[in-house]
């Protein structure tokens, strides 16, 4: 019988995360429009930065004009979009084809098909579908921690990677004030209980089958072999769900009453998003 996190999370079938992202990809309900519209994706786009400001200074768009990114985990593509809209050559990957329908319409609508070629990839294996070549950046944001071996995709990863790649990767943070309050609302503060908890409770739909978190330092081994230049966390969900899911936008009291500059340092100390640049050394 399975019992630390490793080999309850190991032990997933592939398969099973494939299914949960192919019924409901990652931000879809992020808009009530009809999917596959231009104003579908404009008002998902529109809301995901919102929710998360620090992406776009995390992912740098502008920086990767002209330069080569492969995105592990493109989801319904908002960030690859952007690469590709600021004049990147975009390889997108993800393990969902219900997601990648989407993130191919989206190329359409915004005319930068030519710009991105999409594959469906299980990062585990990458290269047995993605040609091995070098990439100016590597970029992955929120999947790795998905995969029932992490280990096994950054080894592939790193075969992307040449001397001058970067390598950006945003993995859950284990120190953070969301696991706190996942342990506290669903768990009767069950701190033995945390993997399951976290994995249960971590996404939009419940139940995701596969949910890793890292702290600094597990982040550092699961990179082992390369060199972290830099490494910031960020993002602290502070809205109210009943009012979120209903497409309007009020904090949570105790969030409401709080200096901005007190939220900002506990985002930067307890935030959800352990934003990690890495190179090879
Ligand atoms: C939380 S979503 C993030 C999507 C996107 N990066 C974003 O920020 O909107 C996680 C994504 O990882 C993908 N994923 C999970 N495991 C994967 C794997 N082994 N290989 C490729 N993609 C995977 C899922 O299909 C899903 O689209």
């Amino acid at each position: 019988m399975p019992t630390s996190k490793t080999d309850i999370f190991n032990a997933v079938n592939i398969s099973t995360v494939r299914s949960y992202w192919d019924e409901r990809p990652c931000n879809i309900r992020h808009s009530e429009r009809e999917i596959g519209t231009k104003a579908y994706f404009d008002e998902v786009e529109k809301r995901k930065y919102f929710v998360e400001p620090h992406i776009r200074s995390f992912a740098d768009f502008r920086k990767w004009k002209g330069k080569k990114v492969l995105e592990i985990g493109c989801g319904i593509g908002t960030d690859t979009i952007n690469f590709a809209r600021a004049g990147a050559q975009v390889t997108a990957v993800d393990l969902s084809e219900e997601s990648l329908k989407v993130a191919r319409q989206r190329a359409r609508v915004f005319g930068l098909a030519d710009r991105i070629r999409f594959y469906r990839a299980n990062a585990e294996e990458l290269s047995n579908t993605v040609p091995v070549e070098n990439y100016d950046l590597v970029y992955s944001f929120g999947v790795i921690h998905h995969t029932p071996h992490p280990q096994r995709a950054i080894s592939q990863i790193r075969r992307y990677l040449g001397p001058d790649s970067q390598f950006k990767l945003m993995v859950y943070h284990r120190h953070s004030w969301k696991v706190f309050w996942i342990i506290a609302t669903y768990g009767k503060c069950a701190f033995w209980n945390a993997d399951a908890l976290i994995a249960r409770h971590s996404e939009a739909q419940t139940g995701c089958p596969v949910t890793y978190s890292y702290t600094r330092g597990s982040v550092r081994k699961l990179l082992a072999g390369l060199e972290i230049t830099d490494s910031r966390v960020d993002h602290i969900f502070s809205w109210s769900i009943p009012e979120y899911i209903r497409y309007q936008f009020k904090k949570v009291w105790y969030f409401r009453w709080m200096p901005t500059t007190l939220f900002r340092h506990m985002e930067q100390r307890w935030g959800w998003h352990l934003c990690v640049t890495a190179k090879n050394c």
